[in-house]
């Protein structure tokens, strides 16, 4: 009999392209997680919906987002994995939960909060530019979670309110009905590992404009690293790795003895920045050129690609439906297949 695992669940947003920081951040710690844990990851694609309003561009973040956690190692036989979208049980609970949230506690959700902040500071209306989509984003992502009754949600800190605005709308609903409805799921917060510098020295984010793409070809990736700001010492001068942003990098995709003797190099001079940039190159590259084939690989067979998530969610679906009849019934909606 196969053992009976915990359960991690976790949503990944459509919204743009996969960078080192991601691949560090979110995706490696997810993947190795789902050695451990009996994982659902999905892409939350009604998620992004809020922000993205091109259809084009929407459905190709999609397919990416997907291709890029695939060519990264996720394996769709381990891992459930699935668009929210084709999962609408989904969207009934979030109907449910609605009439179990407080708008109240929307009002003190950061993201909205930050919406009107910027507002009042640009003197427009406070809730210029704010659809309900992201007003009760939180409920929406409730119902992600509370579908699968997963033990632990691994996200990233700016989503960990977001957990804890579930585990309210959950305790509420049981309360309710004096019923342990909902198992309260608990948020594992990445800690940092290692901060990703970005080519500028600030944490890498697509917010800064300064990010190394997961899957760029092999010519743009040489490009952008030749670009990582270093300071003006010369070829002979002894450098310090701690400080820079180059060594710092390297340490992520280097073996221990790789790291040492950069280190030393760094510390007797005579290496030029150009010099470690081009070591630098040939790590990240040796990682990245066979995820970036495989990548290339998948976004070429979109019907495969269509498959393993129509395959992911052949699986969830059973288990959102369970869940749904046993709610159902417990909240009197009955009557219904
Ligand atoms: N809000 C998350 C983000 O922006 C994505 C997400 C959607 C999610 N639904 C989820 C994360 C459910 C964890 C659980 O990154």
């Amino acid at each position: 009999m196969k053992e009976l695992k915990k359960i991690a669940l976790t949503g990944i947003k459509p919204t743009g392209d996969l960078h080192i920081g991601n691949y560090f951040g979110a995706i490696k710690p997810a993947l190795r997680l789902a050695t451990e844990y009996d994982a659902r990851y999905f892409i939350a694609d009604y998620h992004a919906l809020n922000t993205v309003k091109d259809p084009k561009a929407l459905a190709t973040h999609v397919r990416e987002v997907a291709a890029g956690w695939l060519a990264a190692g996720l394996n769709p036989e381990e891992v459930i994995f699935y668009r929210q979208s084709a999962v609408p049980e989904t969207f009934e609970l979030t109907t449910i939960l609605m009439a179990f949230t407080s708008k109240g506690l929307m009002n003190r959700a950061h993201a909205y909060k930050a919406a009107v902040q910027e507002n009042l500071q640009n003197q427009e209306d406070p809730d210029a530019g704010v659809n309900m989509g992201l007003f009760t984003y939180p409920v929406l992502m409730a119902a992600d979670i509370l579908l699968f009754n997963p033990d632990v949600v691994p996200v990233g800190k700016d989503q960990v309110q977001h957990v804890e605005m579930a585990q309210d709308i959950a305790q509420g609903l049981n309360f309710n009905y004096k019923d342990a409805v909902f198992k309260i799921p608990q948020a594992a917060v990445q800690e940092e590992v290692a901060v990703v510098p970005g080519l500028d020295g600030r944490k890498m984010s697509k917010s800064y404009g300064n990010v190394i793409p997961l899957f760029g070809p092999e010519k743009q990736l040489h490009k952008l690293i030749m670009r990582i700001v270093t300071n003006s010492q010369g070829v002979e001068e002894p450098k310090d790795p701690e400080t820079s942003q180059i060594y710092l990098l390297y340490k992520l995709f280097a073996s221990e003895a790789e790291q040492e003797a950069l280190a030393k190099q760094y510390r007797n001079g005579g290496m030029g920045w150009g010099e470690a940039k081009e070591e630098l190159f040939r790590v990240v590259n040796r990682e990245l050129a066979p995820l970036r084939e495989r990548f290339n690989a998948i976004m070429a067979d979109r019907d495969a690609l269509d498959a393993i998530l129509a395959q992911g969610a052949a699986k969830a679906r059973p288990l959102a439906e369970a869940t749904l009849r046993r709610l159902r019934r417990t909240i009197g909606i009955i009557g219904n297949p």
